[in-house]
């Protein structure tokens, strides 16, 4: 066995009603999670042993399980018991380290078809993972960022586990040394390969709209309260690529980036080349929803 698969984790994950450590569970290589990617997921963020913005989260999956047609196999009140059961007993102190729960449900075990097939029982996965934060000294300084076609599907709206677009994107960074890859569908900003993108003009925020184009991370929704309660002019819009190359300021949020300053683009800097005020605005704001966990 390679390394790297040798030396998974024995941290308790959640495999179809039991909890085994994860380098035991398997699943059936007929499951059309393997198979086809025919699966949806999840990652929430636990701060102080309590996850953070469960509700918005649970609601996504349950949207995304919409999407594909798979009825949502647990009720709200199961998925929050699985999760604070994986989520460390260490983890209830306000300084313990953040932790992030991914849970994955896919349509089933089935003899290879393309067409779903009615009544299977969806395989549903949970484990729960330490949050690496961003080091205080890269969010001091910033990051850098490249861009790319977005040539991912047109169904980007649905937190599908066939990510291979997403893969070969987020490659592209990281062969450059970058922190993301900022994707266009031709003139105009999607989103980067796993977090979503903000553009600050003249004080106000702007995001791609929520339409079938772009996942809408749970930060959307928070953003736009912390922004309301700040003060700051947020909004939903196309944004063309030299709107976003003129930026006074440039954002990725996601659940583990939580909001992060983009300083470069191409090796080009956005605005001064250094994190901006509302990035600070809403970083501030944001620890404070989290210890507020709203
Ligand atoms: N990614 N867009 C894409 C394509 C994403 O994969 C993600 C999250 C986001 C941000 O969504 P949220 O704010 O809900 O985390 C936007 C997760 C973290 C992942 O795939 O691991």
């Amino acid at each position: 066995m390679h390394p790297i698969a040798n030396a998974l984790p024995d941290s308790l994950c959640y495999l179809d009603g039991d909890y085994t450590p994860l380098r035991d569970a398997k699943v059936s290589v007929l499951d059309r999670g393997f198979i086809f990617g025919d699966g949806v997921y999840e990652v929430v963020p636990v701060y102080g042993g309590t996850p953070f913005c469960f509700d918005e989260h649970m609601a996504r999956l349950g949207r995304s399980l919409a999407e594909l047609c798979i009825d949502n196999p647990l009720t709200l009140d199961q998925w929050r018991e699985i999760t604070m059961k994986l989520a460390k007993p260490g983890a209830m102190s306000p300084e313990a380290a953040p932790q992030a729960v991914y849970y994955q449900v896919t349509r089933g075990v089935a003899m290879r078809d393309h067409a779903m097939p009615k009544g299977l029982m969806p395989t549903v996965f949970a484990m729960v993972n330490p949050m690496k934060p961003v080091p205080d000294a890269v969010r001091a300084a910033g990051v850098s960022c490249v861009t790319a076609a977005d040539f991912r599907w047109q169904k980007a709206h649905i937190k599908a586990t066939s990510l291979l677009g997403a893969v070969l994107a987020r490659q592209i960074s990281v062969d450059a040394g970058a922190t993301e890859t900022v994707m266009f569908r031709g003139e105009f900003l999607s989103e980067a390969s796993s977090s979503n993108v903000w553009v600050v003009k003249d004080g106000r925020m702007s995001g791609s709209p929520k339409d079938e184009l772009v996942l809408a991370g749970i930060r959307y929704g928070l953003l736009e309260r912390l922004c309301a309660d700040c003060s700051i002019p947020f909004e939903l819009q196309r944004i063309t690529r030299d709107e976003v190359f003129g930026a006074d300021e440039l954002l990725l949020s996601s659940a583990t980036k939580e909001v992060l300053p983009v300083v470069t683009l191409d090796g080009h800097p956005i605005g001064n080349g250094q994190p901006g005020p509302i990035y600070q605005v809403l970083y501030a704001a944001y620890q404070d929803a989290k210890q507020r966990n709203r």
